[in-house]
């Protein structure tokens, strides 16, 4: 059986998501809603961590409070959409570490070229959060995952913004064991790999380079 797809149906999420699709919102406000909305997906993302107890003290006594077990996350952003992702998530988990990921799409092809990875040591030991804003071919999502399964990392799940469905499925049955978590499931891609309706490029809308 796959891992989980999970749609993070928030109502703050929900809502802050229809003001970016709407190609009327500036570069200034979709980029604001994104930290924002990173910072709800990382929540829901990193719910199920494991605890354990660390002995502190309180002004007032002694306790064993709970504290996150095993070593730092790692958030690895796919650039360079996923950076505005990786940015409201590193508000909130301030400790994680990060890796880098680059991979463009061929428009020709679709398919994911490499031009850059930097990731931190021991991947093995480290639960893994992979974020790229949309899940469309899944091309770049799985060129990543395998690049850093080969660097030892075992335990990974994927974060993203938008899926389209046939990615989605491509993206289970190449990467089994990868959970998925998305604010919205959308209609399809369309001839251009674009998924739709979507937002348009996550990467321009952000940088405003178109
Ligand atoms: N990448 C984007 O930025 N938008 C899409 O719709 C698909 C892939």
């Amino acid at each position: 059986m796959p891992a989980p797809f999970t749609i993070i149906d928030h109502p703050l999420i929900q809502h802050k998501l229809t003001i970016m699709r709407d190609k009327q919102t500036s570069t200034a406000s979709f980029r604001r809603l994104l930290r924002e909305i990173s910072l709800l997906l990382c929540y829901e993302v990193t719910r199920d961590l494991t605890l354990t107890t660390k002995r502190i003290e309180t002004p007032m006594q002694k306790m064993d409070a709970p504290t996150l077990e095993g070593k730092k996350l790692v958030f690895a952003s796919i650039l360079r959409a996923g950076n505005g992702l990786l940015e409201g998530m590193l508000d909130l988990v301030p400790a994680a570490r990060v890796a880098h990921i680059g991979l463009y799409r061929d428009h020709d092809t679709l398919e994911p070229v490499e031009y850059y990875f930097k990731a931190p040591e021991k991947l093995e030991d480290r639960l893994v959060i992979v974020v790229d804003p949309m899940l469309a071919t899944s091309n770049s999502a799985t060129a990543a995952i395998e690049k850093l399964k080969e660097r030892g990392a075992k335990q990974i799940r994927f974060l993203c913004l938008l899926a389209a469905p046939e990615g989605v499925k491509k993206f289970r049955a190449s990467q089994p064991d990868v959970p998925i978590y998305t604010a919205a499931l959308d209609e399809c891609l369309n001839e251009k790999g674009y998924i739709m309706p979507g937002l348009g490029d996550a990467g321009d809308r952000m940088y405003g380079t178109k």
